[in-house]
């Protein structure tokens, strides 16, 4: 365990510095220490930058789920692997052991051998976070199907783009889903889906809201029948290193989202580390990450990290604001919550809230506080840190992303001192570097730039699902020989990192990633719409919103402003989910593009943001007049 556990400042820096001369050796013995395997590597890393072809663990064999689960049996078998804490907080919370949740990965095994699931298969999950997903997942990576879990808020036409990309034969789902005083019918949204996926054979469903559903004869079937008739015993599947995981799909700047394909042995390895060390996990601790399961954040820090740890994971149904406000605070006090992990969003949300909510409640179980997912600015970190941490617990504020597996740059807990709005330092094995925009590496401290990483980690995404071009053009083409992370970031005097913001064309909205792109393509299926371009704006709890510059199709006809903004906002809910709704909408007569035909995006941000002080330099615009147009256009 010599390299696993970081104690102290002055080791983390030895560690750092380890961890960069020799990388193959660091990872080397981390791996070998730490997991099982069935075969060892004969090589740790394999990589062309140029080419974007990366590989860990070269020919070694295992299967993941032997590390979160079966080698657990023996010394924690009945320590609580998964607390499910429902949305309705009066219905019971419930406790499962390591054994109990190995038996049913076991039988959810079986259960999806019998419909006809093999190794290499892809298994599309849409399910809310109920127990069910944790377990389909792990089901999944015992057999050695790839899953990929869709998020229960997406649409039904996403559902179905994205179960067309990875091929998937069997979505497992449920009736429905319950958040807050709502519930959603899940089951109704897979069968409009179904209609336009052709491959899809069998749909398992998960009861859950009890909710009238239509079963189609041959193709649907209740888990509940067969869960009871399946073995609990299963014959672990033996996987190589570079066999795909899953597949979790992110937004792009352009078209269609980017399947990103995890692979097995350096996922593993990378985020069982990051996890032991960013939130300082011992073990009686009781760990809770708010995220949903859909997300990277779920699959590296609600379900692998932890159980390759052996620890004990919350998984939470319900949200922030249900039945009141202080529902986090609420469980953090029944769980007696040792590690809280959440995003600014939720943390902007609830500081909106009298700070009586949380006070009424006992937090005194808490050590460690996490943020991910946007930069948490000033003012909700220090009210994260008063309220929550009551100034006691590190706030590790961790960046990181769908392709990057697991947390790049984060504060230690207890180690190394925050600061507030910085990610501060890199994980071992982390090589970040600042770029500027004619590809020259910006070094020194107090400079700025768009950041990098120079060498492959092991849990970065292999590629994307059937492109592997446009994963290399993506992310290897801009700044070559490096991975760039379509952030800018800055350095500060000691060389602690800040993460800006994206500088391309994806805006975090709560948190989540969304392509430009992808919703102006959604807005143009409007039959009025002929062109659209969409930009963030600052937003005090969405941390940005969107907004819509619409040019409408001149059709000579007068038509009902207010109402068209409905159905714009009407057709993006149901082509890509209600999340990538807009805010604000407002109708131009063009859009300022450049010659080459380009619009020019940092213009109508300024104006979305209020800001009309200063335009810089319009020349190169076919049509500058439409500028002050816009300007004093109303929304
Ligand atoms: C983008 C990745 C990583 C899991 C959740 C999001 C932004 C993420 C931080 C942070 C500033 C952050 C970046 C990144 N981001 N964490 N601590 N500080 N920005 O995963 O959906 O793939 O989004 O989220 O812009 O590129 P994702």
């Amino acid at each position: 365990m010599k390299n696993y556990v970081i104690h102290d400042l002055p080791e983390y820096f030895k560690q750092y510095k380890k961890s960069i001369k020799n990388p193959k050796k660091f990872w080397d013995k981390i791996a070998d220490e730490n997991f099982v395997w069935y075969q060892r590597w004969n090589k740790v890393v394999k990589y062309d930058m140029e080419n974007a072809k990366i590989e860990w663990f070269k020919n070694a064999k295992l299967n993941i789920t032997k590390n979160c689960l079966d080698r657990h049996l023996n010394e924690r078998g009945d320590k609580t692997a998964i607390i499910f804490e429902p949305n309705d907080p009066t219905e019971e919370a419930q406790h499962i052991s390591y054994r109990d949740l190995h038996q049913r990965v076991c039988k959810m095994a079986n259960v999806l051998t019998d419909l006809g699931v093999s190794k290499g298969d892809r298994v599309c999950i849409y399910l809310p976070m109920i127990p069910e997903l944790a377990v389909s997942v792990l089901a999944c990576a015992k057999m050695g199907a790839v899953h990929s879990v869709i998020f229960a808020g997406f649409s039904d036409t996403a559902v179905a783009s994205r179960v067309n990309d990875c091929g998937a034969k069997v979505i497992i789902c449920s009736d429905g889903s319950f958040r807050g005083n709502k519930s959603i019918d899940l089951k109704v949204i897979v069968d409009k889906a179904i209609e336009k996926t052709p491959l899809v054979e069998k749909v398992l469903v998960v009861k859950r809201t009890g909710c009238k559903v239509d079963f189609k004869e041959g193709r649907d079937f209740w888990l509940d029948d067969l869960f009871e008739k399946a073995s609990p015993d299963f014959v672990t599947k033996i996987m190589d290193a570079e066999d795909p995981l899953f597949i979790l799909y992110t937004s792009g700047s352009t078209g269609k989202p980017k399947g990103m394909l995890h692979t097995t042995a350096g996922y593993m390895v990378y985020t069982a580390y990051t996890f032991k060390n960013v939130f300082d996990y011992q073990e009686n601790d009781i760990y809770w990450c708010t995220a949903d399961i859909g997300w990277i954040t779920g699959h590296s820090y609600i379900i692998y990290g932890p159980l390759l740890n052996g620890a004990t994971t919350v998984i939470f149904e319900g949200v922030p604001t249900y039945p009141e406000p202080d529902r986090f605070w609420e469980v953090i006090e029944k769980h007696k919550i040792t590690q809280f992990y959440t995003a600014p969003t939720a943390i902007r949300s609830l500081a909106k809230e009298s700070a009586d909510w949380v006070e009424k409640h006992d937090l005194s179980s808490l050590r460690v506080i996490g943020s991910v997912g946007e930069p948490i600015n000033d003012e909700a970190w220090h009210w994260y840190n008063d309220h929550v941490g009551k100034k006691k617990c590190p706030i590790v504020d961790t960046w990181w992303q769908t392709e990057t597996g697991g947390i790049m740059i984060s504060p230690l807990p207890f180690i190394t001192p925050t600061k507030p709005t910085y990610a501060t330092l890199p994980m071992p094995g982390i090589q970040p570097v600042l770029m500027d925009d004619k590809r020259n590496e910006i070094t020194g401290n107090q400079v700025d730039g768009n950041l990098c990483i120079r060498f492959p980690w092991p849990g970065i995404a292999r590629t994307i699902w059937g492109d592997h071009q446009r994963y290399k053009e993506t992310y290897f083409t801009a700044f070559p020989g490096k991975y760039f992370t379509g952030d800018g970031a800055l350095r500060d005097e000691v060389g602690y990192y800040r993460i800006t913001g994206r500088v391309d064309d994806i805006i975090i909205v709560s948190g989540h990633n969304l392509g430009t792109a992808p919703i102006e393509d959604s807005i143009n299926l409007h039959p009025a719409v002929a062109e659209s371009a969409i930009v963030g704006f600052p937003h005090d709890v969405k941390g940005s919103a969107l907004y819509g510059f619409v040019i409408l199709k001149d059709t000579g006809e007068s038509r009902d402003k207010e109402n068209l903004k409905k159905e714009i906002n009407n057709v993006i809910s149901d082509t890509m989910g209600p999340i990538a709704k807009l805010d604000k909408i407002q109708f131009v007569s063009a859009l300022p593009k450049t010659r080459s035909g380009k619009i020019m995006r940092r213009i109508l941000r300024k104006i979305a943001a209020g800001d009309f002080s200063n335009f810089g330099d319009t020349s190169t615009l076919l049509n500058p007049e439409i500028v002050d147009e816009i300007r004093d256009g109303k929304v």
